[in-house]
């Protein structure tokens, strides 16, 4: 069993993550500044669990902060989740996304080599890959320019994190690209709360079932899928989670930086997201047509197999457990941790 540290642990995938981790029996340390956050989701992570994690309220920007972090608690390796990631948020504000994100990581490594840790799970996204790529995107496709300054802040992470482990052969780092995490812990107890209006369509799914929105907008009938409406790859939150932990005991007994898609390999449309959300709930999602939204690509799925034969890993979860999750935790919690 191992001491690890997450940054951003708070969070949606982090809470999740720390769950995930003190069942298997894990020490856990959580660093997260709350901006984006309510450490409730870590008292019920310790209530469902029946385990207990420390918190600190903290920064990852912070080095001397870090520092006596690393000098109060032996960490043997760290889940890196910390970081802005609204993407209209990054076009208006994109020094604040470079500066949480990419400085807050090197900020994150700079301790981490003080402290002479050097195992590293980074939190990165499909968002990396050159939008030329036909999916299934697999590891080997080229990584291009994301259409959003969120995005360039994961290429550029993912690229530096790489140099470290070219010239430094004590650090071993895994990058997860993520596809679309969306659902919830069984319990209903945790799960996703966006402040303000939702980006994500999940989210803007739950809060008009639960009357918090009039109706979902669909951007986009007129691609090339299967109905006209974008195909993505969603995953299950707790799948997503459970990577986290293969990833983790493969980067204990390796060196060097690898990537790996996480994503069930299954692409799904925005309508049938709605529809399988109503058969399966029983509630109606009212919803209009409205024109496509900038940035977006008609079709990402995962092809998820070098994570599967390397990692260990293998997706449990399907679309109608993910929409029964979502909903689940979005019934108990309208107004999420609020
Ligand atoms: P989230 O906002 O729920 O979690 C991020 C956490 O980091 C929050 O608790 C926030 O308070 C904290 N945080 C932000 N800046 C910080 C800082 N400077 N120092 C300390 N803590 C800080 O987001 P999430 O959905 O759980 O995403 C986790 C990670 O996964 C992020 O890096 C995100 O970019 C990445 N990711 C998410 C998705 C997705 O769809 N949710 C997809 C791909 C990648
Ligand atoms: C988006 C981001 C991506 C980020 C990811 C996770 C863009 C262009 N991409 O991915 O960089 O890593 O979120 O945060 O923003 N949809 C609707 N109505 C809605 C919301 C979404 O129809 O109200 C559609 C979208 O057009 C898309 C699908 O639902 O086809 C999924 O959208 P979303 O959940 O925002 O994820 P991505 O666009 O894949």
């Amino acid at each position: 069993m191992a001491n690890i540290l997450v940054t951003g642990g708070a969070g949606y995938i982090g809470s999740h993550t720390c769950l995930e981790l003190l069942n298997a029996g894990h020490q856990v340390v959580v660093l997260d500044n709350l901006s984006n956050s309510s450490a409730e989701s870590l008292q019920r992570v310790q209530a469902l669990t029946q385990k207990s994690l420390h918190f600190i309220e903290g920064d990852i920007r912070d080095g001397a902060g870090l520092d006596q972090l690393f000098q109060q608690h032996k960490i043997d390796a760290v889940i890196h989740f910390a970081g802005l990631k609204a993407v209209g948020e990054s076009q208006q504000i994109p020094l604040a996304y470079f500066e949480h994100n990419i400085a807050g990581s090197i900020s994150l490594a700079q301790a981490m080599q003080r402290a002479g840790v050097f195992k590293l799970v980074f939190s990165s996204s499909a968002t990396v890959y050159d939008e030329a790529n036909i999916s299934p995107l697999n590891e080997e496709m080229p990584t291009g320019m994301p259409s959003n300054n969120y995005g360039y802040t994961k290429l550029i992470i993912e690229q530096l994190l790489e140099k470290l482990t070219i010239a430094d052969e004590r650090w071993s780092i895994a990058l997860l690209r993520y596809f679309n995490p969306v659902g919830a812990h069984k319990s209903g107890q945790i799960g996703e709360d966006p402040q303000g209006i939702p980006n994500n369509l999940m989210p803007y799914v739950t809060q008009v079932a639960v009357g918090r929105r009039e109706k979902l907008s669909i951007f986009g009938s007129d691609y090339d899928t299967v109905d006209g409406t974008g195909v993505r790859d969603y995953i299950h939150v707790v799948d997503l989670a459970n990577a986290h932990l293969c990833a983790l005991n493969n980067r204990l007994n390796a060196q060097g930086c690898r990537a790996w898609n996480i994503g069930t390999g299954n692409g799904i449309s925005v309508l049938q997201v709605k529809n399988t959300f109503e058969q399966v709930n029983g509630v109606e999602i009212p919803f209009e047509l409205a024109p496509r939204r900038a940035g977006d690509v008609a079709t990402s799925f995962a092809d998820n197999r070098r994570a599967i034969a390397e990692l260990g890993w293998q997706p449990q979860y399907g679309l109608e457990d993910m929409l029964a999750d979502s909903w689940n935790w979005q019934k108990q919690n309208p107004n999420g941790y609020r």
